[in-house]
């Protein structure tokens, strides 16, 4: 393998705290109610992402802040335990660590997420100029400070520009929450995830129409990715063929929290392996609906072989 497929992906983003509370039946308001398990997890879109990319075999490092204290302690031993590189995470002290209270219905596999970030502040351009960008053949983030987000995929650019193509780290981006600010991220990706959320926002009913809609936006060459949960995922590119992908649903739906990160991680995975994008999208649909199958991620690892990795 030459020396840039064996570099690590980066994905720059949020970690935060989950508390997940499994219930069979979602709760009544103003009720007591016994859940069948509560768990904690270590949450936050890149860093779930990291998560599956390390459980797939890529070499992965997760960017983003962090409090100090025991659960940030816990959500540092769980990425360790992960082998994901959290070399570039920032301590933050005085801050509050976000959490997410999640509802996880395994009945109908539904996850309903109230989140809080009280006053973490996000990565900002002056960290990410202290990066060593030639450990990294593929950065993700996750759309937040949108601005500041930028500024730091310009810097990626000039790096890129003085190293030949097949040296250049690819970018993607993530825009899922319906914020206008999020938008200017969409001419800034080689390959831009955009969520079913902010597709139906922009008033789009299907993931194609949405691609087909909102091409436009993004830079010449780049890759638009849609997924829609259980319809799958869909994609369209240069050639201005859209591909698709049907839904792998699993025998029983469980948990399908973080199934969009996990999809992103399968695809991100496979595309920077020099995989197609029909491939990428199969992957990404097959390990997503998988996951959906059980709780958590760890069980990724377990359920693909090698074989069923390259496809
Ligand atoms: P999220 O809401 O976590 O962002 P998405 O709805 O975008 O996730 O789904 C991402 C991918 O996960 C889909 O393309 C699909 O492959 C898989 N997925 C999600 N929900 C289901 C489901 N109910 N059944 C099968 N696959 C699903
Ligand atoms: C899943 C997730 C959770 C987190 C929430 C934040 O995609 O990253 O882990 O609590 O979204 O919005």
């Amino acid at each position: 393998m030459d020396e840039h497929k064996k570099k690590k992906i980066l994905c720059v983003g949020l970690v935060c705290l989950d508390i997940i509370n499994v219930v069979d039946k979602y709760p009544e308001e103003d009720t007591d109610t016994r859940c069948l398990s509560q768990r904690w997890q270590r949450g936050g879109n890149a860093s779930n992402s990291c998560t599956v990319l390390s459980l797939l075999g890529a070499p992965s490092a997760f960017m983003g802040s962090l409090s100090a204290g025991p659960v940030a302690d816990f959500i540092l031993e769980d990425f360790q335990k992960f082998h994901i590189d959290v070399s570039l995470v920032s301590e933050h002290a005085q801050c509050v660590l976000p959490a997410s209270v999640v509802i996880s219905n395994i009945s109908t596999g539904s996850r309903t997420i109230l989140h809080m970030n009280r006053n973490l502040p996000d990565v900002t351009k002056e960290d990410f100029s202290k990066v060593d960008l030639h450990q990294f053949k593929w950065i993700h983030w996750e759309g937040r400070n949108a601005e500041e987000q930028v500024k730091m995929i310009q810097q990626v650019a000039m790096y890129n520009s003085t190293l030949p193509p097949q040296q250049r780290i690819t970018v993607s981006v993530e825009i899922e929450k319906t914020r206008e600010p999020l938008y200017q991220l969409f001419p800034h990706g080689d390959v831009v995830f955009v969520s079913k959320d902010v597709a139906r926002h922009f008033g789009f009913l299907t993931a194609e129409a949405a691609l087909k809609g909102l091409y436009s936006r993004v830079k010449k060459g780049a890759v638009l990715i849609c997924a829609w949960a259980e319809k799958g995922a869909d994609a369209l590119g240069p050639d201005g063929l859209i591909v698709h992908s049907d839904a792998f649903p699993p025998e029983t739906l469980v948990d399908t929290l973080g199934a969009g990160d996990t999809f992103n991680a399968a695809v991100i995975y496979t595309l920077s392996n020099g995989g197609s994008l029909e491939n990428a999208l199969t992957f990404g649909c097959r390990v997503a609906g998988r996951k959906c199958g059980f709780h958590g991620y760890d069980s990724i690892g377990e359920k693909f072989t090698d074989n069923q990795v390259k496809n």
